[in-house]
């Protein structure tokens, strides 16, 4: 199919749209549109910026990539766009390699790059369109029109780029990164430094990107912005992806509250009376743990409280924790052995 798309010239983009819903029946993992194999990178002076990586992304899904500075995030970006060479490794967009086929696989990636890299002596509109000619597309004037007008833009197509503000400026560059409609968006922190409603803006414009059938990868340090748009989230710490999870599922463990009993008395099994609590002992029976959902109409405290008042259970003090997608982060992107740290994780890869 690929193939057959390649000898038109271009490797048309949305395939999908040719096939109708031939895509949506796959299941999601059989038919990732990005594949990165045993990727790494050392930059010269010998710094290992990425660890043999390995990353499925499926079509049409948002993800995001989170990791402090330095993580190798961009390395990653800048690998499968062709921006910077891989050590080792094979990534292959919709089915095209990226080192051996370069073209027709870049043709279906967009990027929004950390770093601004404008003409500012052009006007929005030249420097728009002029990057959907860089893919060798003919000029769709109401493509550009568009596009512009998703971002904002249009009212500022003719102004020079050095007269936009910066958070302007950052729309430009989503523009340029959508001018050839690639398949695949990358959007490395896109919203750093700009105002919260630009910050909305495209939040919006994400949504509607994979509303239209387009995967989005993203960077960001903003945890919250994982939370609100992620369908999927990877971390990244030191060259290496520690983590990668379905948000639904960060979610729900973040939802999680533990209460912790101290007990007075040892409590060697857990009374039939109690089972309809979610109950643990530890510590030899000294300490009873009540794992809850905090976004439960009813948390059950109160209930297991006086339940244990009249059981004549008896404790000394109690404790609670919350974890948070943060805490998680911060503990995964921190930690010698992520793994131990975070147990629950599921996909924690060494
Ligand atoms: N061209 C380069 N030459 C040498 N080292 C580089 C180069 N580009 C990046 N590095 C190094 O590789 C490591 C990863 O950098 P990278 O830009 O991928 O991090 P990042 O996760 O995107 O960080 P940030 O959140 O700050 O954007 C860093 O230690 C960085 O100094
Ligand atoms: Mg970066």
């Amino acid at each position: 199919m690929a193939r057959q798309a390649k000898k038109t010239g271009r490797p048309r983009a949305n395939n999908k749209r040719h096939l109708g819903d031939f895509f949506l029946m796959q299941p999601a993992l059989s038919n990732p549109v990005l594949s990165i194999r045993g990727l790494s990178k050392s930059y010269k002076g010998g710094l290992q910026a990425l660890k043999s990586t390995d990353l499925d992304i499926n079509r049409g899904e948002i993800f995001a990539l989170l990791g402090p500075n330095g993580a190798g995030k961009t390395t990653l970006i800048n690998a499968v766009c062709g921006i910077v060479t891989p050590t080792t490794g094979r990534i292959t967009a919709a089915g095209y390699d990226t080192r051996k086929d370069y073209r027709s696989a870049r043709s279906l990636i967009g990027l929004v790059p950390q770093e601004m890299h404008v003409d500012i002596f052009e006007t929005v509109w030249a420097v728009t369109s002029y990057s959907r000619g860089l893919f060798g597309l003919p000029p769709n004037k109401a493509h550009i029109e568009q596009v512009l007008k998703d971002l904002s833009l249009w009212e500022k197509k003719d102004e020079k780029i050095q007269a936009l503000s910066g958070g302007m400026k950052r729309r430009v560059l989503i523009a340029k990164a959508l001018a050839h409609e690639p398949e695949i968006l990358f959007l490395d922190e896109p919203t750093a430094g700009v105002d919260v409603e630009l910050r909305r803006d495209m939040w919006a414009l994400v949504r509607k990107m994979r509303d239209r059938g387009v995967t989005i990868i993203l960077t960001t340090h903003y945890i919250e912005e994982a939370e609100e748009m992620a369908d999927r989230v990877g971390v990244i710490a030191k060259g290496e992806l520690i983590l990668v999870e379905d948000k639904a599922t960060l979610m729900k463990k973040l939802g999680k509250k533990l209460l912790t009993f101290n007990l007075k008395d040892r409590m060697a099994t857990l009374p039939a009376e109690l089972k309809e609590w979610d109950l643990a002992l530890r510590d030899s029976g000294a300490i009873l743990e009540y794992t809850f959902d905090t976004q439960a109409d009813r948390t059950g405290v109160a209930s297991l409280v006086r339940r244990m008042g009249e059981l004549g259970i008896g404790f000394n003090d109690l404790d609670t924790k919350t974890s948070s997608l943060e805490d998680i982060f911060v503990s995964l992107v921190h930690a010698p052995k992520p793994a131990t740290i975070a147990p629950e994780a599921s996909d924690v890869r060494s």
